[in-house]
């Protein structure tokens, strides 16, 4: 259904140009656009064009430019940048480990409902088993949807190429 938002303008650049101090290379020049709330946009250009130092200037980490940024009151900008900074005292299978913590915590409950099934405490309890049934049944369903019993696998097989 629509909205007002729908057409509600809520973020707008007016004539923002960069020069770049050093070789006082102009990398953009005179731009103006606006973004309609909900619109998914893509920045389109070859190499070089200028794509990233207009995504940092919107993100506000690029504050060296002409011209003016204006963000509608309320709204605010994320921004997921193309080369995350990585830990350096990290090894590669400790990142990727640490982004997938929430997958082995899954699994590590997994296994620790199926001992309890085991457990007097738990199977004297039909209360507390039906609650175990329910967890496990809610853990499966993140578990398939994850392909998390091949975490492991697939881990190896990344770190092997
Ligand atoms: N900090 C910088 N110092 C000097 N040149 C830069 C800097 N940032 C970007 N440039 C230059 O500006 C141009 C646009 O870069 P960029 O925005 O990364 O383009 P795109 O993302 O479209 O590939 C390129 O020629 C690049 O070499
Ligand atoms: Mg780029």
């Amino acid at each position: 259904m629509a909205t007002v938002d729908d057409k509600k303008i809520i973020f707008s650049m007016v004539g923002v140009s960069k020069t770049i101090q050093q070789n006082q290379k102009q990398i953009l020049k005179n731009i103006y656009l606006s973004f309609y709330y909900g619109a998914k946009i893509g920045i389109i250009g070859l190499n070089g064009a200028g794509k990233s130092t207009l995504m940092k200037i919107i993100a506000g980490l690029e504050t060296q430019y002409q011209g003016q940024v204006v963000f509608a009151p309320g709204y605010s900008v994320g921004y997921l940048p193309q080369d995350p900074q990585l830990d350096p005292t990290k090894t590669v299978k400790e990142v990727v480990q640490e982004g997938v913590q929430h997958v082995v915590d899954t699994l590590k409950e997994f296994e620790e409902i199926n001992l309890k099934f085991g457990m007097p405490e738990y199977y004297e309890d039909p209360e507390k088993m039906d609650k175990l049934f329910a967890r496990q049944a809610e853990l499966q369903d993140i578990i398939d949807a994850t392909d998390a019993w091949n975490l492991d696998n697939r881990l190896e097989r990344a770190m092997e190429w």
